[in-house]
């Protein structure tokens, strides 16, 4: 049986978190340069976001570009940048027919204009799709989100709008950016590398784990529907005692 026959549709985590990982060594491996990996990697986007839709995933949320990842060689930046742009204004098109939410997570305002004003067009294109959201995090880190979170909070404390005593998990939840969606069940590493990258820190703390070897470019729907299947075979008891034991 495939894997894909042995997902049980009514345990389908709600939301995946991919760290998009891989794309400048699968290039080394074919002879190639690092970017010709990124361009391979837009195709495995593609991929796995028709794929997560038909099967009803809710959200998918993919690691596209780190803050750190500005301290590449800016040659890798601009190609990125040039990247997303063109990818944006190619499939967009495509993604509001299949009635996806496009959304993007991170330091936007770091983003180049171009890229920022194409990524805010397409967002607002698709704003009222609801089959599945697709969250990209661009600039992203999660240190940078919870610090960012951290202010808000002492803006509201400060102002007298909110009273100490009233800061729990829930509200510190609330002023992330990822507030609109639940945490990520399953988060899915390719590459081989299992850390974590400073990605959805917060989010993850009870999510299952898949680390796989195979490169971005090359991840695919088998592959992700075999995460998917191994989440399913997971217990999950978020501290506690699992059913029988009880
Ligand atoms: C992931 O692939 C994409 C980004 C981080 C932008 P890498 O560019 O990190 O490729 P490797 O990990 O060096 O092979
Ligand atoms: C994580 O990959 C960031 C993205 C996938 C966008 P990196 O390649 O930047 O992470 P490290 O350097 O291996 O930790
Ligand atoms: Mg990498």
């Amino acid at each position: 049986m495939s894997y894909k026959e042995q997902i049980d549709l009514q345990r389908l985590p709600a939301h995946i978190a991919i760290i998009m990982d891989g794309n400048g060594r699968w290039a080394k491996k074919q002879g190639k340069n690092r970017i010709f990996g990124h361009h391979k990697g837009v195709e495995t986007v593609r991929k796995i976001t028709d794929a997560g839709a038909q099967l009803g995933v809710k959200y998918l949320t993919l690691y596209a570009f780190s803050t750190e990842n500005w301290g590449r060689p800016s040659f890798e930046v601009n190609a990125l940048m040039e990247l997303l742009v063109h990818t944006i204004r190619k499939e967009t098109k495509q993604l509001n027919k299949n009635n996806i939410c496009l959304k993007a997570i991170g330091n936007l305002e770091m983003l180049p204009p171009k890229c920022l004003r194409e990524l805010k067009d397409a967002m607002e294109l698709t704003k009222n799709n609801n089959r599945m959201t697709l969250t990209l995090a661009l600039s992203y880190s999660a240190r940078w989100e919870i610090t960012e979170a951290v202010k808000q909070i002492c803006q509201k404390v400060s102002s007298g709008q909110l009273n100490i005593a009233e800061v729990n998990e829930q509200l510190v939840a609330q002023n992330l950016s990822t507030a609109y969606m639940p945490d990520p069940e399953l988060l899915i590493r390719t590459s081989g590398e299992q850390r974590i990258s400073n990605y959805l820190l917060w989010q993850i703390a009870y999510s299952e784990l898949f680390f796989t070897e195979k490169f971005w470019p090359e991840f695919d729907e088998e592959e992700f529907y075999k995460a998917i299947c191994i989440f399913q075979q997971r217990e999950r008891r978020f501290g506690k005692l699992n059913t029988t034991e009880q």
